[in-house]
């Protein structure tokens, strides 16, 4: 198929620093490098104000707040919509639901900021971001990104999953198996060398598949 020309940024990877930007939010302007410091940020779109899936989604880290409060991490939502559209969806779903979006909402109605990390996907939709969310640390680096489609909505649990597994790897440097939970055995780093191979084959401490894949459980 050919591939269209647009205006559109290269799509923000992993590792990148995260691009800065200025904008205005439900908890007034921010300019996002100044936003959270020393916080781990969840960055996170959603298509439209006022939609059943959005509300669900926005819901769930409404309820979860505290819990990446826990975290050291901020919650900072956007969609390309109005300050007012936002205000009144977070008026109109506190009074039927009672849970309140306790955290600022970015109203990128000039696409400015959706454009900038790739969130504007237009296969998907011209005018709407997809479901993004951008985990990005304290020194304002990108460190995972997920993209969901406008009809799927995101998995709070692996959300904050996530984000437990790369703050444990930061603090122990180590890995996480495939369906890693806290608490769980963690990957040691694998050996580098042929001295190293040597010892880890000789190491009892771990539990050992192979020389490249030991796992460790950590107090
Ligand atoms: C929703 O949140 O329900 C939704 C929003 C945009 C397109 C499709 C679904």
């Amino acid at each position: 198929m050919e591939v269209q020309e647009t205006a559109y940024n290269p799509m923000p990877r992993i590792g990148d620093q995260a691009p800065d930007f200025t904008a205005m939010t439900t908890k007034g302007p921010i300019k996002f490098s100044e936003f959270a410091r020393d916080k781990w940020v969840l960055l996170f779109s959603h298509p439209a104000d006022f939609t059943p899936v959005c509300t669900t989604e926005m819901s769930g880290f409404a309820t979860r707040k505290a819990e990446f409060e826990e975290l050291n991490t901020e919650l900072i939502g956007l969609s390309i919509d109005s300050v007012h559209a936002h205000l009144g969806w977070v008026n109109n779903v506190r009074e039927k639901t009672g849970v309140y979006f306790d955290f600022p909402i970015i109203a990128d109605i000039d696409m400015k900021v959706a454009k900038l990390y790739g969130m504007l996907q237009p296969n998907e939709s011209e005018t709407a971001a997809v479901r993004a969310v951008f985990f990005i640390d304290p020194s304002k680096k990108i460190r995972l990104i997920m993209y969901y489609p406008l009809n799927v909505g995101r998995n709070m649990d692996e959300i904050l999953r996530a984000l437990k597994a790369l703050q444990y790897s930061d603090k122990h440097g180590v890995a996480m198996p495939l369906n890693w939970q806290p608490g769980d055995k963690v990957i040691i780093p694998p050996p580098k060398t042929l001295d190293e191979m040597e010892q880890r084959l000789q190491d009892t401490s771990c539990e050992r598949v192979e020389f490249y894949l030991c796992k460790k459980e950590l107090s």
